[in-house]
């Protein structure tokens, strides 16, 4: 008996999963209507409505608390609104298998609490634990190599996951979502830990997604790194949607002054007429002029020891 056999012996209860088929450009691969969401007896989601297209970049912005990372899990189904419903691939979320759902969406949470005492490589190949026993499990070995070669994290493919510097273990959890090859991802502060090039490279890769005919929605506090690269941004604040469309309609500075409560000035950039969001700021700090400073005696102290 194959090893195959015994394992779906072994699974029997295991449901047959309906593979997805890929989105046209355009066509909504996600959406929410009317989403309330009560955690600890408040709504932290109220009233919040948002759908995301194949092909599309939309970025989640607000201040703490303002309930990204609440509507990214509900977008992915792992939380259950009280009201309103979410629909994934043009069905209710809910009607979906776990196996399906992970075959249609991957998720990279915020608070990666992830401590695998497993070597990299490793890591990145448990992103394809929902093909197995599908014909797409061929690419496994394709899908794994080009997610760690996009996120850099070759260099360390044998080294143990928990022995990755903060940035480094980001850069690997994100590989093993890219690995998973779903036509929607949902990534929470993916560039929280990352250094400039990393950030940079992140967001290329989101985009490269998006072009390839993905929908990513991504949690960011970088506004700057969203109107770079989001299609689309919608701002939260206190559980709803203050404004949602293209950065530049949306970056307004009376917005987010308000929403952030911390006065900021929106500007084009000068070459590319992207917006910028800079903290209004006083002038460059200077020290008060000193007092010249007394000329150093070098002779030799005739009262030391
Ligand atoms: N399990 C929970 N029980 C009670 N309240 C919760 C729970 N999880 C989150 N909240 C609250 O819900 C609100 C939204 O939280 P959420 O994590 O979605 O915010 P966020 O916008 O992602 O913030 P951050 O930028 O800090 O990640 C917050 O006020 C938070 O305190
Ligand atoms: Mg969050």
């Amino acid at each position: 008996m194959t090893s195959a056999v015994l394992l779906r012996r072994l699974l029997p209860h295991r449901r047959a999963r309906t593979l997805p088929s890929p989105a046209a450009p355009g066509e909504l691969v996600a959406k929410a209507v009317g989403l309330r969401v009560a955690l600890g007896g408040r709504a932290v989601l109220d009233g919040v409505g948002i759908g995301v297209r194949a092909g599309e970049v939309l970025a989640l912005v607000g201040p703490n608390g303002a309930g990204k990372s609440t509507l990214l899990a509900a977008l992915a189904a792992d939380l259950a609104p009280s009201a309103g419903e979410v629909r994934i691939g043009g069905r209710p979320a809910g009607d979906w298998s776990a196996g399906e759902l992970a075959l249609r969406r991957a998720v990279l949470p915020q608070a990666a609490a992830l401590t695998f005492p497993f070597p990299v490589a490793e890591v990145v190949r448990m992103g394809r634990a929902p093909w197995a026993g599908t014909e797409r499990e061929d690419e496994d070995e394709a899908a794994v190599a080009a997610a760690m070669a996009a996120t850099e994290v070759e260099a360390f493919a044998g080294r143990p996951f928990s022995a990755l510097s903060g940035g480094e273990r980001a850069r690997v959890a994100l590989a093993r979502v890219l690995a998973q090859r779903t036509g929607l991802l949902l990534l929470d502060e993916p560039t929280a830990a990352l250094d400039l090039r990393h950030q940079e490279l992140v967001l290329r890769v989101c985009r490269e997604r998006a072009a390839a005919g993905d929908a990513v929605v991504v949690v960011l506090h970088d506004l700057g790194l969203a109107a770079a690269h989001a299609d689309r941004v919608a701002v939260l604040h206190g559980g709803r949607i203050e404004a949602a469309g293209p950065p530049s309609e949306v970056f307004d500075a009376h917005v987010l002054s308000r929403v952030y409560r911390q006065p900021v000035e929106v500007f084009p950039h000068p070459r590319t007429g992207v917006p910028l969001v800079v903290p209004v700021r006083p002038g460059p700090h200077r020290r008060p002029a000193s007092p010249p400073l007394p000329e150093r005696d070098n002779s030799p102290s005739l009262t030391g020891p």
